[in-house]
């Protein structure tokens, strides 16, 4: 029997790359009627719209989506300025999605507003790339509310990680991270609204790393260890994986396109939380944090992105 997501509105935080993207696919794909899309940061967010109206056009032009389908996706698009917004005159979301900075402080501080704000039965997803979920979903009780209740333990149980990849409207994939408090019924709507912005679904436990980071950054991290030790150049490391294994990008490649940055914290993640030297992270991949070098998005990364 198909679960209904039953999502009509939906809140997205954080209008960067990932957030936008999700906006996009659920507007696009999963016809949802109200998208709300918020940012801290008013140039974010105008900068994310217009780069929605950048992708519909483009899918336009390239006959993927007709002129009456686009229009109607950018008219499900709203913009809020802050979180209270989820309930308000613009509507009460049946589900966020979280994809602000990847800091726990940052999220604990989102879902505790969330859950302040937003009914019992609002699904409340951090699309989180290694923190634990658990720890996220504990965060989402209500101010107010007395340790201990009812409403206490009930309210992390509306909350899991829905994980997209970059760039969402691209890759077909969504992994679900249900936190150890998160109710079976939660993971189901979610799964269908996966599902409903043309995913497929995988599962996986509230581990570091999930199933997808804990395969792709110790990858991504040998890939530098083997450039620091002078085993290949840069070009042929990411040569022997585009040609030899018939990846998309070579694994350097791809370090710049997630962010140096985030492949770093994730590495860290893993690290500290299993204490498992083989995912320490390499020297030269903090060297290069250090440097400020985070890929494609600070320009300077393994390779260089002029500014266009
Ligand atoms: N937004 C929307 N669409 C995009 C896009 C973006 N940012 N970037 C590329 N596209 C679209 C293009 O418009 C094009 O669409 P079309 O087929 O309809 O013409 C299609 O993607 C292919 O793009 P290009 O022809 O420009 O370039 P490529 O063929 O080289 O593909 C790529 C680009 C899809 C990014 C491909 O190189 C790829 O799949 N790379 C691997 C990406 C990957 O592994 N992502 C996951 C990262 S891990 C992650 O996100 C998890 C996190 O927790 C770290």
């Amino acid at each position: 029997m198909s679960v209904a997501h039953g999502v009509k509105t939906l809140g997205v935080v954080g209008a960067g790359q990932m957030g936008l993207g999700i906006a996009y696919v659920a507007a696009l794909k999963a016809q949802i009627p109200s998208v709300m899309l918020c940012d801290a940061s008013a140039g974010q967010l105008s900068k994310g719209v217009a780069f929605f109206e950048t992708l519909l056009k483009k899918d336009v032009a390239k006959g993927k989506v007709s002129q009456s389908d686009a229009d109607a996706a950018r008219a499900r698009l709203v913009t809020v300025e802050k979180l209270e917004d989820f309930a308000g005159s613009k509507g009460i979301a049946d589900m966020v999605i979280e994809a602000a900075t990847e800091n726990l402080a940052v999220k604990q501080k989102i879902f505790g507003t969330l859950a302040s704000t937003l009914p019992l039965e609002t699904i409340l997803a951090t699309n989180t790339s290694s923190i634990s979920v658990s720890k996220i979903a504990a965060s989402a009780v209500g101010a107010g509310v007395k340790p201990g209740s009812e409403e206490a333990w009930k309210s992390p149980a509306r909350a899991l990680g829905i994980h997209f990849f970059n760039p969402v409207p691209v890759m077909p994939l969504v992994e679900l991270i249900p936190a150890i408090q998160t109710a079976p019924e939660v993971v189901d709507r979610s799964r269908a609204f996966a599902q409903a912005c043309g995913k497929e679904v995988t599962t996986s436990k509230d581990v570091p790393g999930f199933v997808s980071n804990r395969l792709l950054m110790p990858f991504i991290n040998e890939a530098v260890m083997a450039l620091e030790k002078g085993i290949a150049s840069r070009d042929d490391i990411d040569k022997t994986l585009r040609l030899g294994m018939n990846h998309p990008m070579g694994p350097l490649t791809l370090a710049d396109f997630i962010g140096l940055d985030t492949c770093l914290s994730i590495m860290e993640t893993l690290y500290r939380e299993t204490a498992d030297s083989k995912y320490r992270p390499a020297v030269l991949l903090g060297r290069m944090v250090d440097a400020g070098w985070f890929g494609k998005k600070s320009g300077k990364g393994f390779y260089d992105y002029p500014a266009k």
